[in-house]
């Protein structure tokens, strides 16, 4: 392994005794097509596109930071979820990783259904043209308008997370002259295997209701003597970035278990279970994610075999993917600022943006990868921390990663895989103005969220 080139640059080996990390790669300027979107390639002068599109002269037209989307890439990760489940089943994506009209109207075209958690999704949403019954609204609370504005408009479920909410929107269904379709959230008690702040599935958190002490059991019969309340099935979800399927798994087993024990108690059979959302996909090269096919082939295995056993009809399986689909279609490009080299630790590589796009890496330690996109380099490997301009210590974006060591300001440098949760979990700290999120396709790049203007930030402040 050698020392970086840089003149004052770090000592690898004494950090590499941390075990943080791996080695550098072989080659600083490949670009691995696990954690990059589908259409980003290399031009033969070594600048990177996507969509056919050279990085450079997308800085150029829309300016940094910004995400880019790769819309060709969505659409196949879309329709590959929805060929995996087939026509016995239905895809929600997940809103919350992403949502914007255009994204509302590729899902629409792709013939995925929508799952919503705030009276704000569900606007962008309807607003898109998604027909409401293809819509599932979530949360574990719902304002009373939320609930109003979702019965109304009648959205194809609403997912119940507390005893509370049972009665809530079935007064609102009433209210309204409605009977309103609805699923309840239980938790099933299993430990995910993933960030603690992003594991719903054990019992001490907030979501759903409780399958142990019979509190499911007893949320069911609440619902199933609500006559504005149409019981249609169970859902689950037990967490994020889940590589593991037996999570999964032993969650489906205590769902249909939980379906038996209805029909045993009432006579009927809840016809849909949803298994929620969750699946991981490749932040780094260590990463190995599991295909749709896949996936769909064990929940619908497991839970086949569990209806068997318990004599029932097998129920209509959803799924509630976020991350999966849009996660790895995107990219933020960034500009390379400042650049720090401490002796014996590592080179803070500062660029402008940082934990106001990508939260992501500050709030779960989450790794990522970066390359160097404007040109290639045969230097050496530099061991970097991309950080952001926040006025804040733990404005990190990349934690550990390798770049090569004639990295200069001005370069520009791109973090793979910030399709989801990264401009949806984007805050305007320090007053930082929100990046666009630019789609690019087939050679042509449209803009479907523009970036924040500084009228922008003083329209909301009228003090
Ligand atoms: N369904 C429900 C009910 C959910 O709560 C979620 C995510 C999903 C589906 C989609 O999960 P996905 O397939 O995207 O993993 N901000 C965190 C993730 C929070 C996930 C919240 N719920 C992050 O950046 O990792």
């Amino acid at each position: 392994m050698s020392r970086s080139a840089h003149p004052a640059g770090p000592r690898h080996a004494d950090v590499f005794t941390e075990g943080h990390y791996s080695a550098p790669p072989a080659d600083l300027n490949a670009l691995d097509p696990k954690v990059w979107a589908h259409t980003v390639s290399r031009t033969d002068e070594g600048v990177v596109t996507v969509g056919g599109l050279e990085v450079t002269a997308l800085a150029e037209e829309f300016g940094t930071p910004a995400y880019f989307l790769d819309e060709t890439d969505f659409r196949e990760r879309a329709r590959a979820w929805r060929t995996a489940f087939g026509h016995d089943a239905d895809v929600f994506y997940a809103g919350k990783a992403f949502l914007s009209r255009a994204v509302v109207r590729w899902l629409y075209e792709e013939g995925l259904n929508l799952d919503v958690c705030s009276g704000g999704e569900l606007a962008t949403a309807l607003s898109a043209g998604m027909p409401a019954d293809r819509i599932a609204f979530h949360g574990n609370n719902k304002s009373e308008y939320e609930i109003r504005t979702a019965v109304e408009k009648g959205v194809g479920r609403i997912v119940l997370d507390s005893f509370q909410e049972i009665v809530r929107v079935a007064h609102v269904a009433r209210s309204l002259g409605k009977r309103q379709r609805v699923q309840i959230r239980v938790t099933v008690g299993v430990e995910a295997h993933t960030h603690e702040f992003i594991a719903t599935a054990h019992e001490d958190q907030k979501f759903g209701i409780a399958l142990a002490d019979g509190q499911a059991a007893e949320a069911v019969r609440r619902a199933l003597g609500l006559d504005s309340l149409e019981l249609v099935g169970i859902h689950s979800h037990i967490g994020s970035q889940i590589f593991d399927m037996a999570g999964f798994e032993v969650a489906a087993r205590r769902v249909v278990a939980l379906l038996a024990a209805v029909r045993d108690e009432h006579g009927v059979e809840l016809p849909e279970i949803d298994l929620g959302g969750g699946l991981g996909i490749a932040y780094t090269s260590d990463d190995d994610p599991r295909e749709p096919h896949e996936i769909a082939k064990a929940l619908s295995e497991i839970v086949t075999r569990e209806c068997e056993a318990a004599k029932l009809r097998t129920p209509r399986i959803s799924v509630e993917p976020g991350r999966a689909i849009v996660g790895p279609t995107a990219f933020t490009l960034y500009e390379v600022g400042t650049i720090k080299p401490l002796d014996g630790l590592r080179t803070y590589v500062s660029v402008d943006g940082g934990m106001s796009d990508n939260i992501r890496t500050a709030l779960y330690d989450a790794e990522y990868s970066v390359a160097l996109v404007s040109r290639v380099s045969e230097a050496e490997p530099m061991l970097v921390r991309v950080v952001g301009k926040h006025c804040e210590s733990g404005d990190i974006v990349v934690k550990d990663a390798f770049l090569p060591a004639d990295l200069a300001p001005g370069d520009l440098i791109a973090v793979p895989a910030t399709g989801a949760y990264c401009r949806s979990m984007a805050s305007n700290y320090n007053h930082a103005l929100r990046p666009p999120v630019v789609a690019v396709k087939d050679g042509a790049a449209r803009v479907i969220v523009r970036r924040e203007t500084e009228e922008d930030l003083l329209r909301l402040d009228v003090g």
